[in-house]
């Protein structure tokens, strides 16, 4: 489905609202509705589930949003957290010199996806598309221009070369997407955090940030959970979270916004092992989308060339979405950077004493860090689909299915009388319904025909439905269908609940 169906989808099936839309909306905010909060709050449980209940050595916190202003000095967000800007003088638009520069590369890489196709249409079969791109000239020579760009623009993204960058777009005569003029400012730096006053301290003391990350908050309580938890390295700290950060280009829906959610996992290791740790969370996090049914070939590793100021190696686990491939999840190894800051800001010490060798360190970490709402988009992108299915009378119909893994599905059972106004069904039905919502997020529908509310609940995402009819008042079975199966069969009301938890439990997925 295409990007603008995906976005009307999700506002009219309860999934996400434009925030204060009444007033025109405030540009990217977003909220949940009815369907949208029970997904979220699946896959934040999905994440949790497998994160601190599947291992022994990682445990939870829930830390606050406001933090001592200090932190954010020692963390390097207060000097570092910027990004480089650029405005055009006519349009007055502001935007990222480095997404500027990069919206300019993937025109090139569009032309050589055109292509690819083209050949791929010509040789049939026998295509071999690794082979095309590297004997074909025009897109050696395409692919060459990329990487020239990009690494040029590393390097001045990591020198902090401000000039450097503008050189650049100049040199690429990249002009203004709304305006189509040159006419450029210098780029400068700009810091993501919004800060806010303390009501009883004035001017500078009393500035607080809205946390840019949770990852901090984890931090500043490593030795409380260590202590309190009696962890032995290694062993992690997680957190799920509101962060905020004052995007310049926020767009894209929920992919970038202003105020949005982190999942992060620090784990902490023994100084030298880090980069052992940093590939077993890179493989065991692929495993973690992976188990959700997203398929291989949307989802990709991408190393950091331009690694943020903590990091000694990263890399981001790209999705397929329907702008590209994009950042999902981060995965970072960053050294003793935060714990030796905070010791050193703080005056406090954080080390860990480690009996197997009789000494004290700071240690290492590897952190997990993927954005909830990216992950939502994500999972929804890859799961709504419009197919032709055969309908009551066995002719081809077209349906707007969301094929959800039914762990993560808002609804796991709708269940629907087969007549509205018939007192038997929908009495029967009511006490269905009254049985299986203490077990499950379940729906109650009577309005309209059977087949329409069906779609209704595909549009959802609802793994199964049970339709009471006249058998069930004579023998006490119901009709259990299947979402993506769409098979239809008689069931025991006694069964149902197993039924439903074999089909639907998260176990299945960790
Ligand atoms: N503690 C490390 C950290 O915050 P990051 O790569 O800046 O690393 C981690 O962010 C994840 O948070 C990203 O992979 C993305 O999924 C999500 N994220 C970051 N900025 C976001 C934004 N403005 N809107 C939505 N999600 C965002």
């Amino acid at each position: 489905m295409d990007f603008k169906n995906l976005i009307s989808h999700c506002k009219e099936y309860g999934f996400i609202f434009q925030s204060s839309e009444i007033y025109d909306g405030l540009s990217a905010a977003y909220d949940y509705g009815p369907n949208g909060v029970e997904l979220k709050n699946n896959i934040k449980q999905y994440w949790w589930k497998s994160m601190v209940q599947m291992h022994d050595n990682i445990t939870g916190i829930d830390a606050s949003i406001f933090m001592h202003p200090k932190t954010w000095k020692a963390s390097g967000h207060v000097d570092a957290f910027n990004d480089p800007l650029i405005d055009n003088k006519d349009s007055k638009k502001r935007y990222r010199a480095d997404q500027l520069i990069e919206g300019y590369t993937e025109k090139i890489e569009n032309k050589i996806k055109k292509d690819v196709e083209k050949a791929r249409k010509r040789f049939g079969d026998s295509f071999d598309e690794k082979q095309f791109r590297e004997t074909n000239g025009r897109i050696i020579d395409r692919q060459k221009k990329i990487d020239d760009i990009l690494s040029t623009m590393n390097k001045a993204l990591t020198d902090e070369n401000m000039e450097g960058l503008r050189n650049l777009i100049v040199d690429l005569d990249i002009a203004c997407p709304e305006s189509g003029s040159r006419n450029w400012t210098e780029v400068r730096q700009f810091n993501l955090m919004f800060s806010t006053q303390l009501g009883n301290i004035a001017g500078e003391e009393g500035k607080l940030y809205l946390r840019p990350e949770t990852a901090q908050g984890i931090f500043v309580n490593f030795l409380n959970v260590q202590k309190s938890m009696r962890q032995k390295v290694p062993f992690g700290i997680a957190q799920i979270g509101k962060a905020f950060r004052n995007e310049i280009v926020a767009r894209q829906f929920i992919f970038r916004m202003r105020e949005f959610e982190q999942m992060e996992m620090q784990f902490f290791v023994k100084p030298g092992t880090q980069h052992e740790w940093y590939n077993y969370w890179k493989e065991t996090r692929l495993k973690w989308h992976k188990a959700l049914g997203t398929p291989e070939s949307k989802l990709r590793f991408h190393d950091h060339e331009n690694l943020a100021h903590y990091a000694d190696a990263a890399v981001d686990i790209e999705f397929e979405f329907p702008f590209g491939f994009r950042e999902l999840e981060g995965i970072h190894s960053r050294t003793d950077f935060d714990l030796m800051a905070h010791q050193q800001l703080s005056g406090k010490k954080l080390q860990y004493f480690d009996p197997s060798i009789n000494e004290n360190y700071v240690p290492y970490v590897v952190e997990t860090s993927i954005g909830c709402d990216r992950m939502f988009l994500a999972q929804i992108a890859n799961n709504l689909v419009e197919e032709v299915v055969p309908d009551a009378d066995g002719k081809d119909s077209t349906r707007v299915v969301m094929k959800l893994h039914p762990s993560i599905a808002p609804v796991k059972v709708a269940v629907l009388p087969l007549v509205k106004n018939k007192e038997e069904f929908t009495n029967a039905a009511k006490d269905i319904f009254g049985q299986l919502k203490k077990s499950f997020n379940c729906q109650y529908d009577e309005k309209d025909g059977i087949g329409r509310r069906y779609r209704r609940q595909d549009a959802i995402g609802t793994p199964y439905c049970v339709t009471i009819d006249g058998t069930t008042l004579e023998d006490g079975t119901v009709t259990l269908r299947e979402r993506d199966s769409l098979n239809q069969n008689r069931v025991n009301i006694a069964d149902l609940k197993s039924k439903v938890f074999a089909g639907t439990d998260m176990g299945n997925l960790i």
